[in-house]
């Protein structure tokens, strides 16, 4: 197929620069790699690159590194650099979830804390490349965050729409910090994301959610950075907390070009977690996918509170291309895996919880088996929602961890002390 945009939906297709983001039928738009994605020596270049054996900052970046698959071409870039994140292994969270090869990708170690900072650098830089004159998204927080970051880098004027009193502490604050105009909206995300639709629609400015192809290619740099941290040798299972359902659809793009283009053999399969309370996607899945369902969402996880998820199309052919499960988990569990991850001294936002908590359900029954290789995605750093932190090591529990009141004197602290000892 030659370079394009392609309809998720209908199959319609687009000129490559084309700045829709919708197809005439109302389906999302997905890019088709240029000849660049077929260099036979894709994996060497990558390597290289990696090793810090091809020179130009750009390769710096986690994300730019595999430009051939991400945006081709040689143009300038807004890159912070981004990527990079560590896979992490613990013993305490590896049995806790009961396999002996999990490892975490932490994406909350990206500069604004979050995942989105993959896809933001690809399409503020495309945005920039089109002549955009204003940014614009809707949020549960995360995306807003990164947007305003890199729009203060590329000199855009940003418009953020976030769910009154539904966003956590640390992102409302990086949106604010960056500059962007922030717009409290009396609504929950799914009306944020119709706004700032119509936003784009009539008033001009470039929508940078996730329905933009680009912000799905430099999403994809998540799986391939991962792969390559294994030596391109995928796990058995890639587990991903799943809200809007752009990671999802990014992931099964990545995973089905790294097989297409030669760089892996076989395909991990995918399991996207929700949380009870905001689970359409799970309850269609439920139902083979003959149903699309939308619902009112509610759960501690503000970053996946959602009930409309916009890249479903998307979404569901990944699932169905990696031979995936999706799977949904309460506000409990999210909290308690939540509650390892971070007193393993790792730490990450309830949302990314979910995908421990998930690969714990799908391993108990049976669906992952024990020996299995797991990579579970953090999406966002622990210090994006201090508030949960908080309110959980308050109440008493299991795990709850709260803080204790002293007077003054050496007493006090050795009796505390002599507590910790035992
Ligand atoms: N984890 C975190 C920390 C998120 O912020 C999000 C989405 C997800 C998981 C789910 O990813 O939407 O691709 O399925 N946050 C968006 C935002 C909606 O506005 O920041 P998804």
């Amino acid at each position: 197929m030659a370079p394009g945009l392609v309809c998720a939906t209908c199959g319609s297709r687009f000129v490559p620069d084309s700045p829709r983001l919708e197809c005439t039928c109302g389906g999302l738009l997905d890019v088709v790699l240029g000849p660049e994605a077929s260099a036979p020596d894709l994996r060497e270049r990558f390597d290289r690159r990696r090793r810090g054996g091809e020179g130009g900052r750009d390769f710096e970046s986690g994300v730019w590194r595999y430009r051939e698959l991400v945006l081709p071409g040689s143009g300038p870039t807004v890159s912070h650099p981004e990527g990079n994140t560590p896979l992490y292994r613990r013993a305490a969270i590896g049995a806790w979830v009961g396999l002996d090869d999990l490892a975490l990708k932490h994406e909350g170690e990206n500069p604004s804390g979050s995942f989105k900072d993959r896809g933001m650098t690809v399409a503020v830089t495309q945005a920039v490349r089109r002549g955009a004159t204003a940014v614009a998204c809707a949020s549960t927080g995360n995306t807003s965050a990164s947007m305003a970051a890199y729009a203060a880098q590329a000199g855009l004027p940003a418009l953020v729409f976030v769910p009154r009193g539904k966003v956590a502490a640390g992102k409302l604050a990086q949106a604010l910090a960056y500059g962007a105009r922030t717009l409290l909206v009396r609504g929950d995300f799914d009306t944020c994301l119709r706004l700032a639709r119509e936003s784009a629609d009539k008033l001009g400015v470039t929508l940078l959610n996730s329905i933009n192809p680009w912000r799905i290619e430099g999403q994809k740099t998540i799986v391939l950075e991962m792969l390559q941290q294994r030596d391109w040798e995928p796990p058995d299972w890639i587990v991903v907390p799943a809200g809007n359902l752009g990671n999802t659809a990014a992931f099964g793009k990545a995973l089905l070009e790294a097989r297409d283009f030669g760089l892996i053999r076989r395909l991990p399969r995918l399991a996207a977690i929700q949380a009870v309370g905001a689970s359409p996607f799970y309850k269609s899945f439920r139902s083979g996918f003959r149903r699309r369902y939308r619902v009112k969402a509610e759960t501690v996880a503000t970053a996946i509170r959602i009930g409309d998820p916009a890249s479903y199309d998307r979404a569901v052919r990944s699932i169905r291309e990696t031979e995936g499960v999706v799977a949904a988990v309460r506000d409990a569990e999210i909290l308690e895996a939540k509650a390892v991850v971070d007193a393993a001294g790792i730490g990450c936002e309830p949302a990314s919880a979910a995908a421990v908590a998930g690969a714990r359900q799908l391993v108990r029954s049976g669906r992952i088996a024990r020996g299995d290789s797991v990579v579970a995605v953090l999406t966002g750093h622990l210090l994006k929602d201090p508030q949960a932190v908080l309110d959980f090591h308050r109440r008493p529990g299991r795990r709850a961890n709260p803080p204790r009141e002293i007077a003054a004197r050496l007493a006090e602290v050795e009796k505390v002390l002599r507590g910790l000892a035992r």
